[in-house]
Protein backbone atom coordinates (compact mmCIF):
# COMPACT_ATOMS: atom_id res chain seq x y z
CA UNK A 1 0.00 0.00 0.00
CA UNK A 2 3.16 2.56 0.39
CA UNK A 3 4.02 2.09 -3.58
CA UNK A 4 3.42 5.84 -4.14
CA UNK A 5 4.06 8.60 -6.69
CA UNK A 6 4.18 12.20 -6.02
CA UNK A 7 3.22 14.25 -9.01
CA UNK A 8 2.40 18.10 -9.46
CA UNK A 9 4.14 20.89 -11.31
CA UNK A 10 8.06 22.21 -10.75
CA UNK A 11 7.89 23.89 -7.20
CA UNK A 12 4.91 22.65 -6.33
CA UNK A 13 6.02 20.92 -2.85
CA UNK A 14 6.79 17.44 -4.13
CA UNK A 15 10.65 16.81 -2.86
CA UNK A 16 9.52 18.65 0.69
CA UNK A 17 6.25 16.60 0.98
CA UNK A 18 8.30 12.90 0.09
CA UNK A 19 10.57 13.50 2.33
CA UNK A 20 7.97 13.84 4.87
CA UNK A 21 6.13 10.55 3.94
CA UNK A 22 9.36 8.96 3.39
CA UNK A 23 10.09 9.20 7.18
CA UNK A 24 6.68 8.53 8.40
CA UNK A 25 6.49 5.19 6.27
CA UNK A 26 10.38 4.43 6.31
CA UNK A 27 10.25 3.55 2.75
CA UNK A 28 12.76 5.42 0.19
CA UNK A 29 12.28 8.56 -1.61
CA UNK A 30 13.50 8.13 -5.36
CA UNK A 31 13.83 11.81 -6.79
CA UNK A 32 14.68 11.65 -10.56
CA UNK A 33 15.62 15.16 -10.04
CA UNK A 34 18.19 14.44 -7.25
CA UNK A 35 19.58 11.08 -9.09
CA UNK A 36 20.13 13.22 -12.25
CA UNK A 37 21.91 16.29 -10.29
CA UNK A 38 24.19 14.43 -8.90
CA UNK A 39 25.25 12.73 -12.01
CA UNK A 40 25.60 16.33 -13.10
CA UNK A 41 27.40 17.24 -10.09
CA UNK A 42 29.80 14.41 -10.60
CA UNK A 43 30.31 15.44 -14.36
CA UNK A 44 29.52 12.16 -15.48
CA UNK A 45 29.06 11.54 -18.78
CA UNK A 46 25.24 10.64 -18.40
CA UNK A 47 25.40 14.03 -16.08
CA UNK A 48 26.80 15.71 -19.05
CA UNK A 49 23.81 15.22 -21.17
CA UNK A 50 21.34 15.14 -19.31
CA UNK A 51 22.64 18.89 -17.98
CA UNK A 52 21.87 20.52 -21.72
CA UNK A 53 18.20 19.65 -21.05
CA UNK A 54 18.06 20.39 -17.42
CA UNK A 55 19.56 23.76 -18.13
CA UNK A 56 16.82 25.07 -20.28
CA UNK A 57 13.84 23.81 -18.26
CA UNK A 58 12.91 20.35 -20.79
CA UNK A 59 13.14 16.77 -19.92
CA UNK A 60 15.67 14.69 -20.01
CA UNK A 61 15.19 11.65 -22.98
CA UNK A 62 12.77 9.21 -21.70
CA UNK A 63 15.90 6.73 -22.34
CA UNK A 64 18.37 7.87 -19.83
CA UNK A 65 15.66 8.30 -17.15
CA UNK A 66 13.93 5.30 -17.82
CA UNK A 67 17.73 3.16 -17.22
CA UNK A 68 18.29 5.48 -14.09
CA UNK A 69 14.73 4.62 -12.50
CA UNK A 70 15.14 0.53 -13.21
CA UNK A 71 18.54 0.68 -11.22
CA UNK A 72 16.64 2.28 -8.22
CA UNK A 73 13.60 0.29 -8.38
CA UNK A 74 15.31 -2.69 -8.48
CA UNK A 75 17.15 -2.16 -4.79
CA UNK A 76 15.71 -4.81 -2.28
CA UNK A 77 14.69 -1.71 0.03
CA UNK A 78 11.73 -0.77 -2.26
CA UNK A 79 9.96 -3.95 -2.22
CA UNK A 80 8.31 -2.48 1.21
CA UNK A 81 7.47 0.93 -0.68
CA UNK A 82 8.69 3.78 -2.32
CA UNK A 83 7.49 7.31 -2.87
CA UNK A 84 8.68 8.68 -6.66
CA UNK A 85 9.23 12.46 -7.37
CA UNK A 86 9.84 13.87 -10.46
CA UNK A 87 9.00 9.97 -12.41
CA UNK A 88 7.17 9.26 -14.16
CA UNK A 89 7.02 12.89 -16.39
CA UNK A 90 5.51 11.32 -19.77
CA UNK A 91 3.33 9.00 -20.68
CA UNK A 92 5.64 7.12 -22.24
CA UNK A 93 7.55 6.70 -18.91
CA UNK A 94 4.40 5.70 -17.19
CA UNK A 95 3.94 2.88 -19.93
CA UNK A 96 7.64 1.89 -19.46
CA UNK A 97 7.55 1.98 -15.16
CA UNK A 98 4.56 -0.34 -15.42
CA UNK A 99 6.80 -2.72 -16.85
CA UNK A 100 9.81 -2.60 -15.08
CA UNK A 101 7.07 -2.84 -11.45
CA UNK A 102 5.92 -5.77 -13.83
CA UNK A 103 9.12 -7.64 -13.70
CA UNK A 104 9.69 -6.98 -9.87
CA UNK A 105 5.63 -7.78 -9.04
CA UNK A 106 5.03 -4.52 -7.88
CA UNK A 107 2.48 -1.67 -8.60
CA UNK A 108 1.67 1.84 -7.74
CA UNK A 109 -1.03 1.47 -4.91
CA UNK A 110 -1.55 5.57 -5.15
CA UNK A 111 -0.64 9.00 -7.43
CA UNK A 112 -0.70 11.92 -4.72
CA UNK A 113 -1.59 14.97 -7.20
CA UNK A 114 -0.69 18.30 -5.87
CA UNK A 115 -2.59 21.34 -6.72
CA UNK A 116 -1.22 24.57 -6.23
CA UNK A 117 -1.17 28.19 -8.50
CA UNK A 118 1.26 29.29 -10.27
CA UNK A 119 1.93 32.50 -9.08
CA UNK A 120 2.46 30.39 -5.56
CA UNK A 121 5.13 28.30 -7.67
CA UNK A 122 7.22 30.86 -9.08
CA UNK A 123 7.04 32.46 -5.53
CA UNK A 124 8.67 29.46 -3.87
CA UNK A 125 10.76 28.74 -7.06
CA UNK A 126 12.30 32.65 -6.82
CA UNK A 127 13.05 32.33 -2.92
CA UNK A 128 14.37 28.45 -2.88
CA UNK A 129 18.22 27.83 -2.08
CA UNK A 130 19.78 24.85 -2.38
CA UNK A 131 22.66 23.81 -0.86
CA UNK A 132 25.49 23.47 -3.41
CA UNK A 133 27.45 20.37 -1.06
CA UNK A 134 24.45 18.10 0.41
CA UNK A 135 21.69 19.41 -1.52
CA UNK A 136 19.38 20.53 0.77
CA UNK A 137 16.42 22.47 0.09
CA UNK A 138 15.30 25.82 2.03
CA UNK A 139 13.57 28.51 1.39
CA UNK A 140 14.53 31.85 2.24
CA UNK A 141 10.83 32.97 3.32
CA UNK A 142 8.66 29.93 4.39
CA UNK A 143 12.21 27.74 5.54
CA UNK A 144 15.32 29.60 6.41
CA UNK A 145 18.76 27.95 7.22
CA UNK A 146 19.95 29.73 10.53
CA UNK A 147 22.40 31.84 9.41
CA UNK A 148 21.80 33.36 5.94
CA UNK A 149 23.55 31.37 2.97
CA UNK A 150 24.73 28.83 4.71
CA UNK A 151 23.52 24.92 4.61
CA UNK A 152 22.64 23.95 8.39
CA UNK A 153 23.46 20.38 7.25
CA UNK A 154 26.69 20.95 6.05
CA UNK A 155 28.02 24.35 6.37
CA UNK A 156 27.88 24.13 2.63
CA UNK A 157 27.00 27.13 0.57
CA UNK A 158 23.31 28.07 -0.44
CA UNK A 159 22.55 28.93 -4.12
CA UNK A 160 19.68 29.38 -6.00
CA UNK A 161 19.29 26.60 -8.67
CA UNK A 162 20.22 27.26 -12.58
CA UNK A 163 16.58 26.38 -13.78
CA UNK A 164 14.81 28.47 -10.80
CA UNK A 165 15.81 31.61 -12.79
CA UNK A 166 12.81 32.79 -14.01
CA UNK A 167 13.58 32.48 -17.58
CA UNK A 168 13.87 28.48 -17.29
CA UNK A 169 10.61 28.58 -14.62
CA UNK A 170 8.39 29.54 -17.62
CA UNK A 171 9.77 27.14 -19.71
CA UNK A 172 9.40 24.05 -17.39
CA UNK A 173 6.34 25.10 -17.02
CA UNK A 174 5.07 25.04 -19.98
CA UNK A 175 7.12 21.74 -20.17
CA UNK A 176 5.06 20.28 -17.59
CA UNK A 177 1.46 21.44 -19.24
CA UNK A 178 2.62 19.61 -22.75
CA UNK A 179 4.56 16.59 -21.44
CA UNK A 180 3.55 16.21 -18.19
CA UNK A 181 -0.04 16.62 -17.43
CA UNK A 182 -0.96 13.94 -19.80
CA UNK A 183 0.44 11.32 -17.06
CA UNK A 184 -2.13 12.55 -14.24
CA UNK A 185 -5.20 11.37 -16.84
CA UNK A 186 -3.33 7.95 -17.81
CA UNK A 187 -3.67 7.26 -13.35
CA UNK A 188 -7.05 9.27 -13.10
CA UNK A 189 -8.36 6.35 -15.66
CA UNK A 190 -6.56 3.48 -13.61
CA UNK A 191 -7.93 5.37 -10.53
CA UNK A 192 -4.93 5.79 -8.52
CA UNK A 193 -5.29 9.58 -8.64
CA UNK A 194 -5.26 11.41 -4.87
CA UNK A 195 -6.07 15.02 -5.63
CA UNK A 196 -4.44 17.07 -2.47
CA UNK A 197 -4.61 20.85 -2.20
CA UNK A 198 -1.05 21.77 -2.29
CA UNK A 199 -1.64 25.34 -0.75
CA UNK A 200 -1.00 26.85 2.71
CA UNK A 201 2.44 25.93 4.84
CA UNK A 202 3.79 22.70 4.93
CA UNK A 203 2.59 20.99 7.76
CA UNK A 204 -0.87 21.88 6.71
CA UNK A 205 0.08 19.86 3.22
CA UNK A 206 1.63 17.08 5.20
CA UNK A 207 -1.28 16.74 7.46
CA UNK A 208 -3.95 16.52 4.16
CA UNK A 209 -1.51 14.07 2.47
CA UNK A 210 -0.86 11.47 5.04
CA UNK A 211 -4.25 11.71 6.51
CA UNK A 212 -5.83 10.93 2.84
CA UNK A 213 -3.30 7.89 3.01
CA UNK A 214 -4.20 6.99 6.13
CA UNK A 215 -7.47 7.39 5.01
CA UNK A 216 -7.21 5.10 2.24
CA UNK A 217 -5.48 2.30 3.65
CA UNK A 218 -8.00 1.98 6.10
CA UNK A 219 -10.73 1.50 3.46
CA UNK A 220 -8.56 -1.10 1.40
P1 LIG B 1 13.07 18.12 -10.50
O1 LIG B 1 14.16 18.39 -9.55
O2 LIG B 1 12.21 16.93 -10.32
O3 LIG B 1 12.23 19.46 -10.60
P2 LIG B 1 10.65 19.76 -10.58
O4 LIG B 1 9.74 18.65 -10.87
O5 LIG B 1 10.58 20.90 -11.48
O6 LIG B 1 10.38 19.98 -9.11
P3 LIG B 1 11.18 20.86 -8.13
O7 LIG B 1 12.32 20.06 -7.56
O8 LIG B 1 11.54 22.15 -8.78
O9 LIG B 1 10.09 21.23 -7.05
P4 LIG B 1 9.31 20.39 -5.96
O10 LIG B 1 7.93 20.17 -6.45
O11 LIG B 1 10.09 19.19 -5.53
O12 LIG B 1 9.24 21.48 -4.82
P5 LIG B 1 10.09 21.62 -3.45
O13 LIG B 1 9.61 20.62 -2.46
O14 LIG B 1 11.55 21.70 -3.72
O15 LIG B 1 13.65 18.04 -12.01
C1 LIG B 1 14.57 18.98 -12.50
C2 LIG B 1 14.84 18.70 -13.97
O16 LIG B 1 15.37 17.36 -14.14
C3 LIG B 1 13.61 18.72 -14.89
O17 LIG B 1 13.27 20.04 -15.30
C4 LIG B 1 14.08 17.84 -16.05
O18 LIG B 1 14.96 18.53 -16.91
C5 LIG B 1 14.87 16.77 -15.33
N1 LIG B 1 14.02 15.60 -14.95
C6 LIG B 1 13.66 15.22 -13.69
N2 LIG B 1 12.88 14.13 -13.74
C7 LIG B 1 12.73 13.82 -15.06
C8 LIG B 1 12.00 12.82 -15.75
N3 LIG B 1 11.26 11.89 -15.10
N4 LIG B 1 12.06 12.82 -17.11
C9 LIG B 1 12.80 13.71 -17.78
N5 LIG B 1 13.49 14.71 -17.19
C10 LIG B 1 13.46 14.76 -15.83
O19 LIG B 1 9.57 23.06 -2.98
C11 LIG B 1 9.90 24.24 -3.69
C12 LIG B 1 10.19 25.38 -2.69
O20 LIG B 1 9.00 25.69 -1.98
C13 LIG B 1 11.25 25.03 -1.62
O21 LIG B 1 11.97 26.20 -1.30
C14 LIG B 1 10.41 24.58 -0.39
O22 LIG B 1 11.09 24.84 0.81
C15 LIG B 1 9.17 25.46 -0.56
N6 LIG B 1 7.93 24.80 -0.12
C16 LIG B 1 7.58 23.49 -0.32
N7 LIG B 1 6.35 23.26 0.17
C17 LIG B 1 5.91 24.46 0.69
C18 LIG B 1 4.70 24.87 1.33
N8 LIG B 1 3.68 24.01 1.56
N9 LIG B 1 4.59 26.17 1.71
C19 LIG B 1 5.61 27.05 1.49
N10 LIG B 1 6.78 26.72 0.91
C20 LIG B 1 6.92 25.44 0.49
Amino acid sequence: MKHLIIFGPPGSGKGTVSQEVAKVYGIPHISTGDLLREHVSKKTTFGLKAKEYMDRGELVPNSLVNELMEDALAKSECRKGFILDGYPRTVEQAEELEKILNKLNLHIDWVINLNVSDEEIIRRLSTRRVCKVCGAVYNTVTNPSKKEGVCDVCGGPLILRDDDKPEVVKNRLQTYAKMSAPVLSYYISRQKVLNIDGSGDVATVRARVLNTLEEKMRVK
